[in-house]
């Protein structure tokens, strides 16, 4: 297993291991449909939440190809969980990995979610050696779209009706970086 070391500090914002305190946080935005928007299924019920956290407590393995790491968003000093930012192996052998975001609108428009996906990008690059990271999401996702762009990944395709989203073509762009990229200030 490859270590890591959480928490992180950034200049606002912990970023540590969920645990199973976080059931209210987590459920408060991961219940909305406006969160789930994006996400290729329904907003989860508080049982499905809790099956969430005590997976992600068990689960911080980064080995084999599907494992994934989800880390949970603090402000400061604070407790309580305004997001979490997930970094998942889609191939250890070639050490490929994809990184996504999740966070509670109360806490939108303030930069937590590019500065925690910055914290959570440079994580993945120094301490689990991945080689490229990248990020898929719906053409339709305008602010990820701009964490991604903030972050300096590149656009490396745009998929055409890829998926569906119930009735909905879905169509998705796929962000990347390398991790010589991110360490020479492109990232
Ligand atoms: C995607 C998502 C995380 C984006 O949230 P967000 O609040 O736009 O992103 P950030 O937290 O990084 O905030 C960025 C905004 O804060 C503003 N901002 C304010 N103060 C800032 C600061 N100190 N530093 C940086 N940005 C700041 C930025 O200008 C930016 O606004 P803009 O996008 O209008 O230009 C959020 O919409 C979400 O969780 N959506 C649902 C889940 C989802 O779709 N996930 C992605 C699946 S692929």
């Amino acid at each position: 297993m490859t270590a890591f070391s959480l928490p992180v500090i950034t200049e606002r914002l912990v970023l540590r291991l969920f645990t199973t305190h976080d059931l209210g946080d987590l459920y408060a935005y991961q219940s909305l449909p406006d969160v789930a928007r994006f996400l290729y299924r329904p907003p989860l019920t508080r049982e499905q939440c809790a099956e969430k956290l005590a997976q992600r407590a068990a689960g911080t393995a980064w080995a084999e190809d599907g494992d994934s790491l989800t880390i949970a968003v603090c402000q400061g000093d604070e407790e309580s969980v305004v997001g979490e930012v997930v970094l998942k192996l889609a191939s250890a052998s070639a050490r490929q990995a994809e990184i996504g975001w999740v966070f509670n609108p109360a806490h939108g428009g303030r930069g937590y979610a590019t500065e925690a996906a910055r914290a959570a990008a440079s994580l993945a690059f120094t301490e689990l050696g991945v080689h490229r990271l990248f990020a898929r999401l719906d053409v339709l996702n305008t602010g990820s779209v701009r964490v991604c762009e903030r972050l300096g990944m590149r656009r490396e395709a745009h998929l055409v009706e890829n998926d569906l989203d119930g009735e909905r073509w879905g169509s998705e762009y796929v962000y990347a970086s390398l991790a010589r990229e991110w360490k020479d200030g492109r990232g």
